[in-house]
């Protein structure tokens, strides 16, 4: 049984939420209960607010969208500072919040009624430019036109000194502590290499820590143990090698001729900059969450499945009481499961493919639950006017377009875009890596060779950064680039060199069946001749 206070999960069948001390934050000066732990978004959330801020032009309303720091639509002022991602910054006690643009509030916004009239009163594209033929005009215009968009105003007082910066060497540096992160340390650390692994959060385990359900996979690599557990057992595995240090709250923000800058945060008030020399550097970003074209997609109410899961799974918040999944993969299905199990109800699955795209056994349990899945179909658009509060879909044709007649109005307060991830692949162009679009494995990837070294030399990639596939290949890979990186800077001698020889041909072995086809189609198109021969 699920019980719930306000919008927080008290009780759940799986995960045990332990929340921290009850604090009050202030949104717009009014006081909002929270716990120490949860992200300003997620207590936000909780106690019903639905709009961040306006958009920039068009006075539309904003509320959170990913979750996990990537994607910007959960901007607020923070303590006096603009457009600080709240997905991404804990509570504190007396923390003042406030919403961006909108006038006297982002909730009201007097000025969005001017959506309706304000493309016949500045015809599209003018109204930037109209007064700037002027300096009086332009400089009494753009003091005004600040109040009606913007990103929020500069903070009052600005930051005068320098942040400490500490220099670190290391064999091997890990940016971030997904499965396929913490693998490749585990991997590279075990053989005796000094390994670094940073990540931006102030817990390991990326995707898995939201991932309530069983895994699905190899069972060499635990399917059939639930992905929270599974971010355990690394981080457990990670933590007894003694030649391994973690860094979380750290942030890789550049990859400089085999040196990384990151930025970690020590405190509310206080951080670092690191300048780390590694002599190989593994990548481990993950992957963003995909969003669709539909009218509204940006109302407050659509988020990413990962976005929901986060929301749900990591702080037990309910996202809303009725929901539409739009995509029938496995992420599609295994969160409508997750939704009825924490006592959220699912109106429907749309999934524009003439069938349904996640595994078979998951899509039995949705449908033994009760809920249909319209193959065929697609969402048109989303209805409401500060956030969801329905949603038409409509059928499609051969030529995937709608069928006129065939709308459909669909009851729901929020929806979920499942649709799929792209590779988060910033630093690898920063790098220097070169990249190709390969559609197979989720967008732009880095070439590689069959050990994951990118075209730059000791720069590898593992997990969802190298093509969107699932945790079980992430952990497989990170154990391939692992091994390489420690054997090429001598570590572990033949029995490393054995276990990496077995690695590449278990990975193969498992991409070889029915699911494996897709990636090993991708994978022909960027894989680079291997140099080091071992
Ligand atoms: C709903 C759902 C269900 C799934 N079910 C399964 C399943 O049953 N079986 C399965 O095998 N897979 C499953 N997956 C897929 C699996 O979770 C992912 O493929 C896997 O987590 C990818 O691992 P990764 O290490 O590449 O990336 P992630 O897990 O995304 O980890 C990347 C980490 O890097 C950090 N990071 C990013 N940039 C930086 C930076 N610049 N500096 C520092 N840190 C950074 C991120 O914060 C994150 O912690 C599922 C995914 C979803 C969303
Ligand atoms: S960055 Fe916060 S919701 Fe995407």
């Amino acid at each position: 049984m699920v019980r719930t206070e306000f919008g927080r999960l008290q009780e759940h069948p799986i995960v045990d939420f332990k929340r921290g001390k009850e604090v009050t934050i202030y949104l717009n000066g009014k006081p909002v209960k929270a716990y120490e732990g949860e992200t300003v978004a997620a207590a936000l959330y909780a106690a019903g607010v639905r709009v961040f801020s306006r958009s920039f032009r068009w006075h539309r309303p904003r509320g959170f969208f990913c979750a996990i720091g990537k994607c910007s639509a959960c901007m607020m002022e923070v303590d006096g500072i603009p457009n600080v991602r709240t997905c991404k910054v804990y509570v504190r006690d007396g923390m003042q919040v406030r919403t961006q643009s909108g006038m006297p509030d982002a909730e009201k916004d007097v000025f969005s009624i001017l959506d309706d009239v304000i493309d016949k009163v500045f015809p599209h594209g003018s109204h930037y430019t109209k007064f700037t033929t002027s300096k009086k005009a332009r400089e009494f215009m753009v003091k005004r036109m600040r109040k009606f968009t913007g990103f929020g105003n500069p903070p009052k007082a600005v930051f005068q000194g320098r942040a400490e910066l500490e220099e670190i060497e290391t064999d091997v540096l890990v940016i971030g502590g997904g499965p396929g992160g913490m693998s490749a340390a585990i991997n590279a650390g075990k053989y005796g290499a000094k390994v670094l692994l940073v990540d931006e959060n102030p817990f390991l385990g990326g995707q898995l820590v939201k991932q309530t359900h069983r895994f699905f996979g190899s069972a060499k690599e635990r399917a059939g143990t639930r992905g929270i557990k599974i971010a355990g057992i690394l981080e457990e595995e990670l933590n007894s090698i003694e030649n391994v240090e973690v860094r979380r709250e750290t942030r890789v923000f550049g990859i400089y001729n085999g040196e990384a800058g990151a930025y970690q945060r020590l405190n509310d008030d206080e951080g670092k900059l690191l300048r780390i020399k590694a002599k190989k550097i593994v990548v481990a970003t993950g992957a963003y969450e995909r969003t669709l074209i539909f009218e509204n997609n940006d109302l407050p109410g659509v988020y990413g499945a990962g976005g929901v899961q986060t929301l749900m799974n990591v702080y037990g918040i309910k996202p809303g009481n009725m929901g539409l999944i739009v995509g029938s993969g496995n992420v599609g299905l295994i969160l409508t499961y997750q939704l009825m199990q924490a006592g959220v109800n699912v109106a429907a699955i749309v999934e524009a493919m003439p069938r349904i795209g996640g595994y078979f056994v998951h899509a039995a349990k949705v449908r033994r639950l009760g809920v249909p899945i319209y193959v065929r179909h697609t969402i048109l658009k989303a209805i409401g006017r500060k956030s969801v509060e329905g949603a038409v879909i409509a059928q499609l044709d051969d030529r995937w377009q709608p069928i006129p007649g065939t709308e459909k109005e669909i009851k729901c307060d929020f929806i979920c875009v499942a649709v799929g991830l792209s590779p988060t692949h910033e630093l690898l162009y920063q790098a220097g890596c070169e990249m190709k679009f390969v559609p197979e494995l989720g967008g732009i990837v880095p070439l590689r060779t069959r050990f994951n070294e990118t075209s730059v030399k000791g720069l590898y990639v593992a997990g969802d950064v190298a093509g969107i596939e699932e945790a079980t290949a992430a952990i497989m890979e990170g154990r391939i680039a692992g091994i390489h990186a420690a054997v090429t800077l001598g570590y572990g001698g033949e029995e490393a060199k054995k276990e990496l020889d077995e690695a590449v041909k278990e990975i193969e072995e498992f991409r070889a069946g029915p699911f494996g086809e897709r990636i090993v189609c991708g994978l022909e198109k960027c894989t680079l001749e291997s140099e080091v021969m071992l």
